[in-house]
């Protein structure tokens, strides 16, 4: 699966490439939605699909127990390195789809991690074993790109950049499936020889599909939102975030 070789070195030069301030947006949305919520610092949080631990580790200062889940090795390995003085922060390589046997007060999902999967069915079961895994009044915070947005803005063709490679980003659409298609090649410069080839593909959803997965967990609508700081969540948001309770 795509997912499983994308995020590696090269996938966290073009994050932090695409947006220079990937980390520090990263950690201000850990503390806009920690004050939103009303977390309190002895709720225990799972980031799922952690990446390189930027929300975690803001969780982790605030003194709370914070689980980090990711399947990619490097991200985990940065993760690991930025939150090494961090006792009350773990970080575990695992697929999301496998058991989980502790219980959480929050589970977050940031930027656009869920969405990966051959077909729904594995989502349904990834909603299901996150309402196991949170306790009683617990929430599940799914953040995704905002599906009216990406389509109005959409690019068939980028060109990124990145320390001296040249990867040429070329895009498809699938509106029938909700699919987009992105597949990258990069060079060290224009015209030379191919160094990595490789494709991603992402299913985009509705907050009604998102909301109806979760109440067929169990789950209850909470809020639906724009941004971290709980703007109201419109056609142009950048983020369509929900919030599901226990
Ligand atoms: C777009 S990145 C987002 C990372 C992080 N949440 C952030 O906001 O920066 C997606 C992450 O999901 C992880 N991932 C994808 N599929 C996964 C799976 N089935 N189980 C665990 N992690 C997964 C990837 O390894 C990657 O780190």
């Amino acid at each position: 699966m795509w997912y499983e070789t994308f995020f590696d070195d090269l996938y966290i030069k073009w994050q932090d490439n695409f947006d220079e301030n990937y980390q520090y947006e990263c950690e201000k949305d850990a503390n806009d939605i920690y004050e939103y919520l009303g977390i309190k610092n002895t709720d225990k949080i799972l980031d799922l699909c952690c990446g390189c631990g930027y929300h975690s580790i803001e969780f982790g200062k605030k003194g709370n127990n914070v689980v980090g889940m990711d399947l990619s090795k490097k991200m985990l390995e940065y993760a690991k390195y930025n939150a090494h003085n961090f006792k009350n922060i773990q970080y575990i390589e695992q697929d999301i789809r496998s058991p989980i046997n502790d219980k959480f007060d929050f589970v977050f999902c940031f930027n656009t991690s869920l969405g990966y999967f051959d077909n729904d069915y594995e989502l349904e079961n990834i909603f299901g074993k996150m309402y196991r895994a949170i306790n009683l009044n617990g929430k599940f915070l799914i953040d995704v790109f905002n599906p009216f947005k990406f389509i109005n803005n959409f690019k068939e063709n980028l060109i990124f950049d990145i320390e001296g490679l040249s990867i040429y980003q070329k895009s498809k659409i699938n509106l029938v499936n909700q699919e987009v298609q992105n597949s990258w090649t990069a060079r060290k410069a224009e015209g030379s020889q191919i160094i990595d080839e490789r494709t991603m593909k992402i299913r985009f959803y509705t907050a009604k599909e998102l909301i109806k997965f979760g109440n067929n967990a169990g789950f209850k609508f909470d809020r639906l939102i724009g941004d971290y700081k709980g703007k109201e969540y419109k056609v142009d948001s950048d983020r369509l975030i929900l919030v599901l309770k226990k």
